[in-house]
């Protein structure tokens, strides 16, 4: 959002083009901006106003792209997901600090770099001009997003780059009255787990995956608070299940991460679900695991159709719970007295050999779009509450990855097992009897 915001504010001081706009367009919908709570506290305290910031659904790019206005700057990322293919030809440079997944060539340009923050990039490239451009507002919103990304530049949290620590140092070097970094890295980590201000549906859409089976789709929801705060929220009940209704999820499984005063975590666990037979199903097998064991003990809970417990295990993240709801779902309906009378949907779709995703169409859009992120692999995972190290913020706005929207679904796992039989069947060819 900062990289964005920055370089197009650097675009518009330096465009050669006079009647042309650059504009940040923050690729989210702009309902879901209160759930970037680092963000928002950011750009708070920089005063600028969320009025003034322009999101993905408020602006019509491809309209745009067809009339021939648009030239796109794509950053903190390079790769559109497929529903974007359009705007493909439009893509003029791309500056983002992951490995690349693909190239451009000629004409877009791109800066491609492994820095900790992609904000070190555009900061890098506003510093090339020699007019002075940056202000001390562009100034802090760049350096307060490297030493967040960088995990106040500590090397130990394996971020942080060379490039990272010149930047920053050079920010401050321009901007003395900077606010020192652990200070501004302290004040956004708070930021980011400061779920007060969200409503339930919110705080359950902040951090969620989704796993789909056969018969069910289960959600795995983590939220930083306790579960007994959680759970008195008014009309808790009525919220999870508008929330499990309106994304199409048979059942919900939050996953509450408290601190106690000595800073360890501290998780609780609530299954909820309308589907009595289900939600027992998912209890039980929660309750049974045994890899790993999550020592649940059972905890009062304000309403039969959530079930409560206290989590022993406090190094059982959601990392590891999801397996367990990904093998249970495996098993849900495969036949005996344990299917529920229910239509039967598509394979699961990590384990669906062709990678596509038929699960039948009243599954609206929105329990679509969520559940392919279970799947997900790579960046994600730093973002996970699971590094007990204070999670990178996911540095992209894009919450997708190529493959997530139209078909073919694929998952990590099926293309090992398709590349797997590539490779099987290479070696076959390629063996002599057959030459
Ligand atoms: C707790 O969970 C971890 C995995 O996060 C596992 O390795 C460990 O064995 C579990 N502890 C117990 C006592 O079962």
């Amino acid at each position: 959002m900062v990289s964005a915001l920055a370089l197009a504010f650097f675009f518009a001081k330096m465009s050669p083009e006079p009647r042309a706009a650059s504009i940040p367009v923050l690729n989210i919908p702009r309902s879901d901006f209160p759930l970037r709570t680092e963000s928002t506290f950011l750009l708070k305290e920089e005063r600028i106003p969320e009025s003034s910031l322009v999101f993905r659904d408020e602006i019509d790019l491809l309209a745009l792209h067809r009339s021939g206005l648009l030239s796109l700057t794509l950053v903190d990322h390079h790769v559109l997901p497929s529903r974007d293919a359009a705007l493909e030809e439009a893509v003029v440079e791309v500056i983002d600090h992951r490995p690349l997944e693909r190239e451009r060539g000629p004409p877009c340009k791109t800066t491609s770099e492994l820095v900790g923050s992609c904000a070190t990039l555009v900061t890098e490239k506003i510093f090339q001009y020699p007019v002075e451009v940056l202000d001390r507002t562009t100034a802090a919103l760049l350096h307060g997003t490297i030493v967040l990304d960088c995990v106040n530049m500590a090397p130990e949290a394996g971020k942080v780059t060379p490039k990272d620590v010149q930047f920053a140092g050079l920010l401050e070097s321009k901007f003395p009255d900077l606010a020192p970094r652990s200070v501004i890295y302290e004040a956004l980590q708070k930021a980011k787990f400061d779920v007060s201000g969200l409503t339930t549906d919110q705080m359950l859409r902040k951090d969620l995956k989704a796993v789909s089976g056969k018969e069910a789709v289960i959600a795995l929801s983590s939220v930083y608070v306790t579960l007994q705060d959680f759970l008195r929220r008014p009309a808790v009940e009525e919220d999870l299940r508008a929330f499990c209704q309106q994304r199409g999820y048979d059942a919900l499984v939050v996953m509450a991460i408290s601190f106690n005063e000595r800073n360890e975590p501290f998780r609780q666990l609530a299954v909820y679900s309308q589907q009595g037979t289900l939600r027992t199903a998912v209890c039980q097998s929660l309750e049974a695991s045994s890899n790993p064991s999550l020592h649940l003990s059972p905890l009062e809970s304000p309403h039969p159709t959530i079930h409560a417990y206290a989590q022993g295990n406090a190094t059982a993240s959601r990392k590891k719970v999801l397996p367990i709801v990904r093998d249970f779902l495996r098993d849900w309906g495969r036949g005996g007295t344990m299917q529920p009378c229910r239509k039967t949907r598509a394979e699961p779709v990590e384990a669906s050999p062709s990678g596509t995703d038929s699960r039948p169409p009243e599954r609206g859009a929105a329990g679509r779009k969520d559940a392919p992120k279970a799947q997900r692999l790579g960046d994600d995972l730093l973002g996970d509450e699971d590094a007990l190290l204070p999670p990178t913020p996911m540095n992209s706005l894009v919450d997708e990855c190529p493959l997530d929207q139209g078909l073919p679904k694929l998952s990590a796992e099926a293309v090992f097992e398709k590349f797997n039989r590539i490779a099987v069947a290479r070696s076959c060819e390629d063996s002599p009897e057959k030459k």
